[in-house]
C-alpha cells in the first residue's frame, strides 16, 4: 500500500446522497479537475452540462436504466464531446478525452469529500438519443456520460481490484 495514492482508493461509486447542497464553487473545482485530463493534441473536445434542476434531474433518470438515483442527487452534469473539436474529428479520441475528463472529476469529488457516480450513456443509442433532444444537443456534440454529485450518505470502504493476472511481462505470450 503505497499513502501517496490513497487518495485514488478513497473513490468509490457513491449512490445515495443526503439533502444537502453541493456548491457552485465546488462545481467550478470538479470541472477544473476534469478540464486538468490529458486530452489527444491538446484538442480538449470535452463540453459540460450542469444540471440542478430537480425536475430535469428526473426526466435524464428516466433516460438511464440504472441511473433510477439521479434526482437524489445534487447536481448532475452531462458530460458531452464535440466531434468538431475532437483530434482527427475521431469519435475514439472524443471518447478517450473524455473519460480522461471524468475520471478526474470522480477524483476530485472524492478529495472533496463528494459522492459521485457515472451513469453510463455512450454507446447505448437510445439514451444517446434521449439525452440529445432533451438537452437541444447540437449533431456534433456527443454525450457520454451523466454524473451523478451529492453529498455522500454512505462511505464505501476504499479498495483496489488489483489483479496480477492481469498483467503480463514484456509480451503476451
Ligand atoms: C462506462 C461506465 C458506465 C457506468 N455506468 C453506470 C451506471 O449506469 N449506473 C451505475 O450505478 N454505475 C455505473 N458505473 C459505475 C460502475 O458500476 C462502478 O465504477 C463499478 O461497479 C466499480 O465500483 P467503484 O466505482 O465503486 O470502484 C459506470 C462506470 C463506467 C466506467
Amino acid at each position: 500500500m503505497s499513502k501517496e495514492i490513497d487518495f485514488i482508493k478513497k473513490r468509490r461509486s457513491v449512490r445515495k446522497f443526503r439533502k444537502l447542497p453541493v456548491t457552485d464553487e465546488q462545481v467550478t473545482r470538479l470541472l477544473e479537475a476534469a478540464m486538468a485530463a490529458p486530452s489527444a493534441v491538446a484538442k480538449d473536445p470535452w463540453r459540460f452540462i450542469v444540471v440542478r434542476r430537480p425536475e430535469h434531474l428526473r426526466t435524464i433518470a428516466g433516460f438511464l436504466p440504472n441511473g433510477g438515483f439521479l434526482p437524489d442527487a445534487d447536481v448532475g452534469i452531462i458530460v458531452c464531446g464535440d466531434l468538431d473539436a475532437a483530434h482527427s474529428n475521431s469519435l475514439s479520441y472524443l471518447l478517450q478525452d473524455c473519460s480522461a475528463a471524468i475520471e478526474n472529476l470522480l477524483l476530485a469529488a472524492s478529495a472533496l469529500d463528494l459522492g459521485a457516480c457515472w451513469l453510463g450513456v455512450h454507446p447505448r443509442e437510445d439514451r444517446i438519443e434521449n439525452i440529445s433532444k432533451f438537452c437541444k444537443l447540437p449533431e456534433n456534440i456527443i454525450p457520454v456520460a451523466v454524473i451523478a454529485i451529492g453529498v455522500p450518505a454512505i462511505a464505501p470502504d476504499p479498495r483496489t481490484r488489483y489483479n496480477p493476472a492481469y498483467v503480463r511481462s514484456e509480451k503476451w505470450q
